[in-house]
């Protein structure tokens, strides 16, 4: 019976590296708006930015993307304040590639505008929150997926370690055990790594 339950711990333990694991592979790259062009907002939709941080769910990972002509326009990240009264001084960051990347480390709001002079005003900016991982706001939408996928395992697993008939093919049945043990787990891995590169 110890033997199973420590069997059991360390398929837990796999099954929770692996929850991990998947967490941590689904990052994405958002392009700011789902515009291929950081800009004014046209006319025709003045609060796409808004709009769109509102259905975005961003982690810890995530990162977004800033496309535009370098020549005609730039990205900082700046401070709520400035967000709001459209301070382009002294900025946290300033990118101006045409390529920005801005990569999402910590939790927290983040504000970022055009650094070009009246864009701020023509709402060109961006307002995200991103959420603290160990709190209500982990996005859970992953977890419950990855179990399910990997549960249905779990009995087969189980299954060939039988109530011993208190003989002597007890031990050799326990024995067997492990082996199917280690070879679901490694199937899981393989599964996982599979899916990670994919
Ligand atoms: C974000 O990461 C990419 C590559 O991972 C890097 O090229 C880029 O400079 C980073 N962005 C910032 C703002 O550090
Ligand atoms: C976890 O959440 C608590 C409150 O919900 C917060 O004070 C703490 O800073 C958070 N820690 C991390 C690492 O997110």
């Amino acid at each position: 019976m110890a033997n199973l339950r420590s069997a059991s711990y360390h398929f837990l333990l796999a099954l929770q590296f692996l929850v991990v694991l998947q967490t941590k592979v689904l990052c994405y790259q958002y392009k700011v708006g789902d515009l291929d062009a950081w800009g004014i907002p046209t006319s025709a939709n003045p609060q796409v930015y808004t709009q769109w941080s509102k259905y975005h769910n961003l982690k810890i990972g995530d990162s977004l993307l800033f496309l535009y002509p370098p020549s005609q326009d730039s990205v900082i990240q700046v401070t709520e304040q400035s967000y709001n009264s459209c301070n382009l001084k002294d900025p946290i960051l300033y990118m101006n590639n045409g390529n920005s990347l801005f990569n999402i480390t910590t939790y927290g709001e983040f504000y970022f505008t055009s650094g070009e002079q009246g864009h701020c005003e023509k709402n060109q900016k961006l307002h995200i929150s991103v959420l603290s991982g160990n709190g209500s706001a982990y996005s859970p939408s992953y977890g419950p997926s990855a179990l399910p996928d990997i549960s249905p395992s779990y009995p087969t697993v189980f299954g060939t370690i039988p109530q011993p008939p208190s003989s002597s093919t007890s031990s050799s049945s326990s024995s067997l055990g492990v082996p199917v043990f280690v070879a679901a787990v490694a199937g899981f891995a393989v599964r996982a790594l599979v899916g990670g590169i994919m």
